[in-house]
């Protein structure tokens, strides 16, 4: 196995387990770039709507991928999304987008481009990236691989904290519905779907505080480091 030039983390595991989270604080203490590809996926599908494309149209998608361009900015809280120039950083925490994410990244030319686009982002500088593929195919080789997971209780709780933030009114079992569905999707397409790489860490953050399971991760990556 080849090491990487640039240290890499993967960071993988179901939707609201706290990886951007938790990937983010790492990111900015450690001094990597961190990498949110489900922003990605989002982008992608904000990009199908824009052009008036339904999202199960494949091949309209795929045609409309060598037309697209992402970018990362720093922002606070949240890392800032372009989409072909235009910030996109709310648009893609759409409930719109949010139930439509899970179509548009099964299709094949989407993960495809997104994984090249990806592996382009470790070339200069060592990375933490966060998604479903990052330690099974994005990053094989990646130094260090964590899988993240909590309860679907406790993950749909999160989310409904954060729309409340955001005065997004939504009821605690449709969350808990809309979670196990995108599990189902995410871990059941053809393509790279969800799955723990044989060599990956699990780290359950049910029930743990941010902190706490940033220090976890820091003292894995430190120990990789040396
Ligand atoms: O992490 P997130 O909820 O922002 O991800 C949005 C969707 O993108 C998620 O339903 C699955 C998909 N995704 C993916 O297929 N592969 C990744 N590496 C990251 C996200």
């Amino acid at each position: 196995m080849t090491k990487p030039a640039f240290f890499q983390v993967a960071i993988d595991g179901p939707a609201s387990a706290g990886k951007s989270t938790i990937a983010k604080i790492l990111a900015s203490q450690l001094h990597f770039v961190y990498v949110d590809t489900g922003a990605m996926y989002r982008a992608v599908t904000v990009a199908a709507k824009k052009a008036g494309l339904s999202y199960d149209d494949e091949a309209g998608i795929t045609a409309l991928l060598p037309t697209i361009q992402i970018d990362f900015e720093p922002g606070q809280p949240v890392q800032k999304v372009f989409l072909n120039g235009e910030e996109v950083t709310e648009a893609i925490r759409s409930i719109e987008v949010t139930n439509n994410v899970s179509l548009v990244s099964s299709y094949g030319a989407v993960r495809s481009d997104m994984v090249e686009k990806q592996r382009a982002m470790t070339e200069k500088n060592p990375v933490i990236m966060d998604g479903r593929d990052i330690g099974t195919t994005v990053l094989p080789n990646a130094q260090v691989k964590i899988f993240l997971i909590a309860s679907v209780d406790e993950r749909a709780a999160r989310r409904y904290k954060e729309n409340k933030e955001k005065g997004m009114k939504v009821d605690l079992e449709t969350l808990k519905d809309e979670i196990k569905a995108r599990d189902y999707k995410d871990s059941h397409r053809a393509i790279s779907p969800l799955t723990k790489a044989a060599d990956a860490i699990e780290v359950d953050t049910t029930g743990i505080g941010i902190d706490e399971v940033v220090a976890k991760i820091k003292k894995i990556i430190e120990e990789h480091r040396a």
